[in-house]
């Protein structure tokens, strides 16, 4: 196993937090379904996919050789992968709950990764100049947003940005409507539970803990037609998915900044 980067000791969170993510991990190994929704075709989960990875590409500006990014509930380095071959000079690397997924991160990406937990991240791996945290907030209990985006900045250089993507509360109505969610959770039994947040709430905890959004983006289209990408991706060849694919993040783009209904809320964060 390559190590890239000397991160210190696993930090092993309590066992009841990363069961359900063990098992997650081991049922769905290196695959979309694991990390996005269990129940969508891959195809839907590329495009889902293919929403986080270019706004964290955007983000990213290769500033220097010696770049530092650090995939904050890395899973089996969906995101981390891409940004490797993008950035191969930079250190990256990964920490996660799940012992499984880091191993399989260490596999996937070449770079190292360790056992923690976000919120409590060892003081002794350091300063980054980017923090990635993609839908891991939502698994935090209640009351420990604040802190953790404390404790997130604490681990930021002077420059260094927070990337964060997590689910927002104005998209439940798209992705539940016609008891789909249900449906779609007939798949397995394994509950790795997971909240989504109002407008307000993120914005507000990253104000008080003395971070200011840079930018913030929405995926307006791709949330309006969930049902219809789940019901399409099951019927339609996938040539003219592809098509319907491009027309909605073309949509996206145009209402990307637009206060609509998204599924996630894109932030891009730096110290005030
Ligand atoms: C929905 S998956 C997202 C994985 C990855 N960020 C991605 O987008 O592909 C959530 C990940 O967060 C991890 N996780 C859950 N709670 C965590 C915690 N308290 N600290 C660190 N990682 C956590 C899980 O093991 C899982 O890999």
């Amino acid at each position: 196993m390559p190590a890239q980067n000397n991160m210190g000791k696993d930090n092993h969170p309590e066992k009841r937090d990363c069961a359900a993510w063990e098992q997650r991990s081991i049922d769905y190994g290196a695959t979309w379904k694991g990390v996005l929704f269990r129940g969508m075709p891959d195809m839907a989960n590329e495009h889902f996919h293919l929403s986080h990875l270019n706004f964290i590409l955007q983000c990213i500006k290769d500033s220097k050789a010696t770049m530092r990014i650090l995939d904050v509930g890395c899973g089996y380095g969906r995101l981390s992968l891409p940004v490797v071959k993008k950035f191969p000079q930079a250190q990256i690397s990964g920490m996660d709950i799940s012992p499984n997924y880091v191993k399989l991160y260490r596999k996937n990406t070449g770079r190292d990764a360790f056992i923690g937990a976000v919120d409590a991240i060892p003081r002794e791996i350091g300063t980054f100049d980017y923090i990635i945290v993609v839908t891991v907030l939502m698994y935090l209990p209640e009351n420990k947003l604040r802190e953790t985006l404390s404790s997130l900045f604490a681990h930021l250089n002077p420059a260094g940005k927070i990337i964060l993507i997590e689910p927002d509360k104005s998209g439940i109505t798209f992705q539940t409507c016609c008891g789909l969610t249900k449906l779609m959770r007939k798949t397995d039994n394994i509950n790795t539970g997971g909240k989504c947040f109002s407008a307000s709430e993120i914005p507000a905890a990253i104000d008080k803990v003395g971070g200011s959004i840079i930018r913030e983006e929405r995926i307006p289209a791709t949330t309006f037609f969930f049902l219809l990408i789940y019901l399409l991706t099951k019927t339609l060849p996938q040539k003219w998915m592809r098509g319907f694919f491009r027309l909605m993040t073309v949509l996206d783009d145009l209402l990307k900044n637009k206060k609509l209904p998204t599924l996630w809320s894109f932030y891009l964060i730096g110290k005030k």
